[in-house]
């Protein structure tokens, strides 16, 4: 059974144009967490403390995956996409060679719950041309058995398969509640990277002799083994299960630039200042 490696707590950051959010790990983590850069939970009720949002930047080497649990938050970007998410949908964005996007939280009174991944692309597809899938929440398929809900945006759990088309890297993302003292189990390849992280309650992760508890607001790294098994305490649990396979190769990062070499972000970066950053 996967172990639990290592506790990352989140720490506050500002991000955007101001946006207090909480942070897991960012591109300097990344051989840590390969494949994914980044994880932000973004989760927010304080009025004015979020809805500077994050203006028009650019994308390129990456996808980005937003899962919005509560609230709404427009975006639109230089593909033509151009709406709202929210309420458990997720927008999957795959950058590829470049793209320009905003993402703008609306606030509101009962404020936004939402989280951030940034799956990183092998060096193969880091130029692919830019796509985007906006996954409703009506077609992500949940399975329930009693009180245990879990509800699979990418990769599959019992044989249901998420309703993300085409990876580029083959991930794992499942929004999982367990009831008190419920086991969530699932088969996993033994070289893929999967991290936990929790919502609200804790989340136990047993070892031969002792169990270690990742707590809300904490994502807790598994050991590199076979499958994983965890359980919900006292009151429950809600947590996101994310996993995938390493890419082993070299990560240049500048901001939301993300690269293999110093040398194709200098190139990014005269792109963009001789507006041929988005070519397709
Ligand atoms: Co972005």
């Amino acid at each position: 059974m996967r172990k639990l490696g290592k506790i990352y707590t989140t720490t506050r950051t500002i991000e955007g144009a101001g946006v207090s959010l909480r942070r897991g790990f960012s591109p300097q983590d990344s051989a840590i967490f390969d494949p994914f850069l980044l994880f932000d939970d973004f989760s927010n009720t304080e009025v004015g403390a979020y809805e500077a949002g994050f203006p028009t930047h650019p994308h390129r080497g990456i996808e980005t995956v937003t899962y919005i649990l509560k609230g709404t938050v427009e975006h639109c970007d230089s593909i033509g996409n151009k709406g709202k998410i929210g309420d458990g949908d997720v927008q999957w964005m795959t950058a590829g060679s470049g793209i320009m996007h905003e993402e703008m939280p609306i606030e509101t009174e009962e404020g936004i719950q939402g989280f951030q991944l940034w799956v990183n692309l092998p060096r193969v597809h880091k130029m692919t041309g830019p796509r985007y899938q906006e996954i409703r929440k009506a077609d992500i398929p949940c399975i329930q058995e009693g009180e245990k809900d879990v509800c699979v945006i990418a990769g599959s759990y019992q044989g249901t398969s998420g309703p993300v088309r085409d990876l580029l890297v083959p991930v794992t993302y499942l929004s999982v509640t367990v009831p008190p003292y419920t086991l969530f189990s699932l088969p996993t390849l033994r070289d893929d990277t999967y991290f936990i992280y929790v919502l609200e309650g804790r989340v136990s992760v047993r070892d031969d002799r002792t169990e270690l508890w990742i707590g809300a607001g904490e994502i807790g790294l598994l050991t590199n083994d076979f499958d994983m098994a965890c359980s919900g305490g006292k009151d429950g649990a809600q947590f996101l299960v994310i996993g995938g396979t390493p890419l082993r190769e070299p990560v240049v990062s500048h901001g939301p630039i993300v690269m293999n070499t110093e040398e194709e972000i200098k190139t990014a970066m005269e792109d963009l200042k001789n507006g041929v950053f988005i070519n397709s």
